[in-house]
C-alpha cells in the first residue's frame, strides 16, 4: 500500500484495510471485486451507509437514491462510502407488529457496525420503527453517526380536500361505519392519500421521530420536514455525506451528541409539535442504550406543559409539506429557545450548537407554526398517569383528547384481548354507552406480543351512529401517532405480566383525572387481592425463535420496551481477527 495510509490518522477501519499481511490482503482483495481502486484503502474514513430500503417498506422505498446522494458527499469529502442493508420494518404490512422487531433490527444494526471496518455511520431512517431501531443499534456502538430521515410524502388530496396519512383512514373508517361515506368513496381515497415517495405526512410517529432526530442533534437542520420528493432532501443527503467524514476526523461520537440535554430538548420539542406517544417508548430505549439517566417522569416534568405550536394533523389541520414551507422544525426550536425551553448549547452533528443552528430560523406561516406566547394548543406533551391501575405509569396525549373527558368516571366495559374486542365491539347487545370506559387487555409488549397500535380502539358502531366520536379508552397497547382520542396507553405493568389491568372486570368504576395525573380502579384492595389470587396468565407464549427471545426479555413500556440484555452502551471495539 501507499505511504499516504501511513501518514493518515489511524481509523478503526485500518485494523482491516491497513494490515500489510495475509489478512489485509483478504480484506482488500475481495472488496476489489466491486471495482474499488487502491487509493480507497489508504486509511481514509470508511463510512457505512446503513440502509433500510425495502419494497416491503413503502415509506423507505426511495432510499437507494438517497444512499447514492450520501455517497457523492462522502467521496467529495475524501471518505470511502460502503452501503449495507439491515432488516427493514414496514409499518403497514408486518405482523404481528413492527414494534416486536424494533429490537431485532437494533441488534442487526449494532452487530453489522461492530463486525465491519467502519469509522462512521449514516443511518437512513424513515418509517416509524426504523428510526429508533437504527439509533438504538448505532448508539450501542458509539461511532460518529448521523441520521437522515427519508422525508414525508406530499400532502394527500382527495376531492380537493387535504387528507393525512393514517388520520383520515381512522376518520373515513368511522364515517363508513356510521353510514356517512360509501365503501366506493373509501376505496377511491386510497391512491389520493399516498401519492409520492416518503413516509406518513401527518405528525405521526415517523414525522415525530424525524423531528426527534433533529431535536436530539442527530440530524442536519431541516431533517424533519423536507418532503421526500423535494430535491432539497437529496441535497441534504449529499451534505450529510460530506459531514460524516468530518465527524470521523473530529471524533464526534454519538455519546457527545446524545447527552441528557439532548433528550430534554427532544421531550420539549415533542410537546411543541404535539408529537406521537410512541416517541416516549423510543426515546427511553435510545437513552438506555446511551447510558443516559432518563425516565418516564421526565416526560411529564419537562414536556407536558410545553404548548403545542404546530397546527398539524392529527391534532390540527395541516400536513408536513405545509410545515416545511412554514419554516419547519428550526422555526419551532427557535420559539422554544426564545422561551427558555431549549438547551441552546447542546452539540449537534454539524459541529454547531442547537442555537447556532436555529437562532436565525424564521416562520413564514403563522397558521401552521404558532408563537410560544399564543400557542395552537395550551398543552402538547404527554401526561403520565399513575394510580392503582397503572403503578408503573400510563400515558395520555392531552392535545389529542377531548377536554370534557379528561376528568371522567365511568363503568368499565372490558375486552380480554384484541380478538375479544373484534368479536364483540359491534355486537348490538354490547352493554355500553358513551359514558363507559373501554378497557382492552393483553396488548402490551409481552401480551400481543409486540405492543400493537390498537389502544385507540374504534368505538362501537352503535355509539358512532349517535354522532359520538370519543370515549375514554384504557389499554396496555400503543396508539398510532396518526390517531386521536381520550386514550390512556402503555399501562404498566401490562395485563399479560400480571399488572392490575388484568384484574379489571365489567362494571368496575374507573376514574381518569388527567389534571391530577390519576388512573384509578375503584375496587377495594381486598377484592383486588382476591382477583389476583384467581388470575391466570392467558397470553400466547412463543416457544421458538426471535419471538421467544423477545417475550422472555422485553422490558415494560415505562422502561422503553428494549430487551433487558441490550441496555447500556458497549462501544464498537475492533472484534478479534477471524482468519
Ligand atoms: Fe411508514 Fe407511516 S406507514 S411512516
Amino acid at each position: 500500500m501507499t505511504d499516504s495510509r501511513d501518514k493518515a490518522p489511524k481509523n478503526r477501519s485500518a485494523e482491516w484495510f491497513g494490515l500489510m499481511d495475509k489478512d489485509g490482503f483478504n480484506h482488500r482483495s475481495w472488496m476489489k471485486n466491486q471495482g474499488l481502486p487502491n487509493h480507497l484503502f489508504d486509511g481514509r474514513p470508511v463510512i457505512g451507509i446503513c440502509n433500510t430500503w425495502s419494497e416491503l417498506t413503502p415509506c423507505n422505498a426511495h432510499f437507494r437514491i438517497l444512499a447514492e446522494r450520501v455517497k457523492r458527499g462522502v467521496y467529495e469529502a475524501g471518505g470511502f462510502p460502503l452501503e449495507f442493508p439491515v432488516m427493514s420494518l414496514g409499518e403497514t404490512l408486518m405482523r404481528p407488529t413492527t414494534m416486536m422487531f424494533r429490537n431485532l433490527v437494533s441488534m442487526d444494526v449494532e452487530e453489522s457496525i461492530r463486525a465491519n471496518p467502519l469509522d462512521g455511520v449514516i443511518l437512513l431512517v424513515g418509517c416509524d420503527k426504523t428510526t429508533p431501531a437504527l439509533l438504538m443499534g448505532a448508539g450501542s456502538c458509539d461511532l460518529p453517526t448521523l441520521a437522515i430521515s427519508g422525508g414525508p410524502m406530499l400532502n394527500g388530496r382527495f376531492r380537493d380536500q387535504q387528507i393525512g396519512s393514517g388520520t383520515h383512514v381512522w376518520k373515513f373508517d368511522a364515517m363508513v361505519k356510521a353510514g356517512e361515506m360509501s365503501l366506493q368513496d373509501f376505496m377511491d381515497a386510497e391512491s389520493c392519500m399516498s401519492r409520492s415517495v416518503g413516509h406518513c405526512m401527518t405528525m405521526g410517529t415517523a414525522s415525530t421521530m424525524a423531528s426527534m432526530v433533529e431535536a436530539l442533534g442527530m440530524g442536519l437542520p431541516s431533517n424533519a420536514a423536507i418532503p421526500a420528493a423535494d430535491s432539497r432532501r437529496n441535497a441534504l443527503a449529499h451534505m450529510a455525506g460530506r459531514r460524516i467524514v468530518e465527524m470521523v476526523r473530529e471524533d464526534l461520537r454519538m455519546s457527545k451528541v446524545l447527552t441528557r440535554q439532548a433528550f430534554e430538548n427532544a421531550v420539549r420539542t415533542n410537546g411543541a409539535i404535539g408529537g406521537s406517544t410512541n416517541a416516549v417508548i423510543h426515546l427511553l430505549a435510545i437513552a438506555g442504550r446511551m447510558g443516559v439517566e432518563f425516565t418516564l417522569e421526565d416526560w411529564d416534568r419537562l414536556g407536558v406543559e410545553v404548548p403545542c405550536l404546530v397546527n398539524l394533523m392529527p391534532s390540527g389541520e395541516f400536513l408536513m409539506e405545509d410545515f416545511y414551507y412554514a419554516g419547519g422544525l428550526p422555526a419551532v426550536l427557535r420559539e422554544l429557545g426564545e422561551g427558555g425551553l431549549l438547551h441552546k448549547d447542546a452539540l449537534t452533528v454539524n459541529g454547531q450548537t442547537m442555537w447556532d443552528n436555529v437562532a436565525a430560523a424564521e416562520t413564514w406561516n403563522r397558521e401552521v407554526i404558532f408563537p410560544l406566547a399564543e400557542p395552537f394548543k395550551p398543552q402538547g406533551g404527554v401526561a403520565v398517569l399513575r394510580g392503582n391501575l397503572a403503578p408503573g405509569g400510563a400515558i395520555l396525549k392531552p392535545s389529542a383528547a377531548t377536554p370534557a373527558l379528561m376528568q371522567h368516571r365511568g363503568r368499565a366495559v372490558v375486552f380480554e384481548d384484541i380478538d375479544d374486542y373484534k368479536a364483540r365491539v359491534d355486537a348490538p347487545d354490547l352493554d355500553i354507552d358513551e359514558t363507559c370506559v373501554m378497557v382492552l387487555k393483553n396488548c402490551g409488549p409481552k401480551g400481543y406480543p409486540g405492543m400493537a397500535e390498537v389502544g385507540n380502539m374504534a368505538l362501537p358502531q352503535k355509539i358512532l351512529k349517535q354522532g359520538i366520536t370519543d370515549m375514554v379508552r384504557i389499554s396496555d397497547a400503543r396508539m398510532s401517532g396518526t390517531a386521536y382520542g381520550t386514550v390512556a396507553l402503555h399501562t404498566a405493568p401490562e395485563a399479560a405480566a400480571g399488572g392490575p389491568l388484568a384484574l379489571v372486570q365489567n362494571g368496575d368504576m374507573i376514574e381518569l383525572d388527567v389534571k391530577g395525573r390519576r388512573l384509578h380502579l375503584d375496587v377495594s384492595d381486598s377484592e383486588l387481592a382476591k382477583r389476583r389470587a384467581a388470575w391466570k396468565a392467558t397470553a400466547p407464549v412463543n416457544e421458538r425463535g426471535y419471538a421467544k427471545l423477545y417475550q422472555d426479555h422485553v422490558m415494560q413500556a415505562d422502561e422503553g420496551c428494549d430487551l433487558d440484555f441490550l441496555v447500556g452502551a458497549s462501544g464498537a471495539p475492533v472484534p478479534r481477527e477471524s482468519h
